[in-house]
């Protein structure tokens, strides 16, 4: 009797444990909602974690679920990342690529899984994505070289007088295709110059990681070799164009030889304003975003992309043996200068006023918009 007793006590408690953990699991399986990935190479540049906080936030109120990772510039540990994201179900994956050849390994599994992958900002080279889009990177460039020479006014250089102006030029990082393509643009205008005489590149190096640190070493380094003498400086985003000012601005440099950056960050805007970066690249980040959650959006149900343009993989990577196509849309890009940086980068609300004169006198200062 007390043995029946004790059995149907244990079977009992085993039903409501059971039903317990089906409604646990239930609830922890899914909320129901379709899950989007997130991959990002690092959250060391400025722009990421940005876009990342902004990305989540249009994608959450559109109603689907977030999964996101930082790669801390590590590329295997991006495909693991990935991998494991199309494990857990998503049906959409943006990627911020470290490297567009490694990253190639796990998107092509998640687009072969049926997952919509759009690489974004930097291509990613296969024809398994579903849209790349970014800004215009070769205009990009053009921009910053354009803004150098003018700062030196290369046109009137007077070469019998100095010899051609002596430039160093600073790529971005090895891995990540968009340096090609800002090296291409920076080329195009450059090369009439070097062509005629006027300029010489003195040094041409790219910076691992897009690392401030690297850049600044780089340009202690080129500084010895050149016995200080150089002219100008155009470098490929803000980070590594502050971190080649460090090694200037030991040397005296800073302020005097025009350097160029790129992101209209905060401490690149704040540097335009004190006269050391000579011009930025304004990309507006606010639009990429809306951007890319619209065409997920879109390719999630099903529903036609308006305003995609087939490119080649071998026009986009500048390499004639890439096969294939992918669909794209390139934003506008402006460059940004002392006399410029108060409307394009405060007025307009993409960097914080006091972010862009922090150390700035307040007589110095314009008014607060
Ligand atoms: C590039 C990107 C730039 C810059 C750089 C460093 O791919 O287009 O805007 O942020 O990476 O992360």
């Amino acid at each position: 009797m007390k043995s029946n007793r004790v059995l149907m006590t244990i079977f009992a408690l085993l039903v409501i444990v059971s039903m317990a953990l089906t409604a646990c699991s239930g609830a922890a399986q899914s909320s129901g909602k379709i899950k989007v990935g997130l991959s990002f190479s690092d959250f060391a540049t400025e722009r990421w974690k940005n876009e990342e906080v902004l990305m989540r936030k249009l994608l959450e109120d559109k109603g689907y679920e977030v999964i996101s990772a930082e790669a801390n510039h590590d590329v295997k540990l991006q495909n693991d990342q990935i991998d494991n994201m199309v494990s857990q179900g998503i049906k959409g994956l943006i990627v911020i690529a470290e490297d567009g050849d490694a990253v190639v390994t796990s998107v092509d599994k998640a687009a072969d899984a049926g997952v919509k992958v759009i690489a974004y900002d930097r291509l990613i080279k296969t024809a398994k994505i579903a849209a790349y889009l970014s800004f215009d990177n070769v205009e990009v460039g053009r921009q910053q070289a354009l803004g150098v020479m003018k700062a030196i006014d290369a046109d009137n250089w007077d070469v019998a007088a100095n010899g051609p102006a002596r430039v160093v030029q600073l790529a971005g990082s090895p891995t990540d295709n968009n340096a090609t393509l800002f090296t291409k643009g920076q080329t195009e205008v450059l090369q009439p110059y070097i062509d005629s005489g006027k300029i010489e590149i003195v040094a041409k190096q790219g910076v691992e990681n897009w690392d401030a640190a690297n850049a600044l070493k780089l340009m202690e380094n080129i500084l010895t070799a050149q016995n200080n003498d150089i002219d100008a400086v155009v470098a490929s985003n803000d980070g590594t164009a502050l971190g080649a000012l460090q090694a200037m601005k030991a040397q005296g440099l800073a302020g005097t030889v025009p350097i160029s950056g790129q992101d209209a960050t905060a401490d690149g805007s704040n540097s335009i304003v004190k006269g050391e970066l000579t011009v930025s690249i304004l990309k507006d980040i606010r639009n990429l975003s809306p951007l890319a959650i619209d065409v997920m959006d879109k390719l999630l149900k099903g529903e036609a992309v308006e305003g995609m343009k087939n490119f080649t993989l071998a026009e986009l990577t500048v390499d004639d043996s890439k096969q294939g196509e992918v669909p794209c849309v390139f934003l506008q890009v402006q460059q940004v200068n002392k006399e410029n940086v108060y409307d394009l980068v405060v007025v307009s609300g993409f960097q914080s006023y006091d972010d862009v004169y922090r150390d700035i006198p307040e007589g110095d200062r314009p008014a607060k918009p």
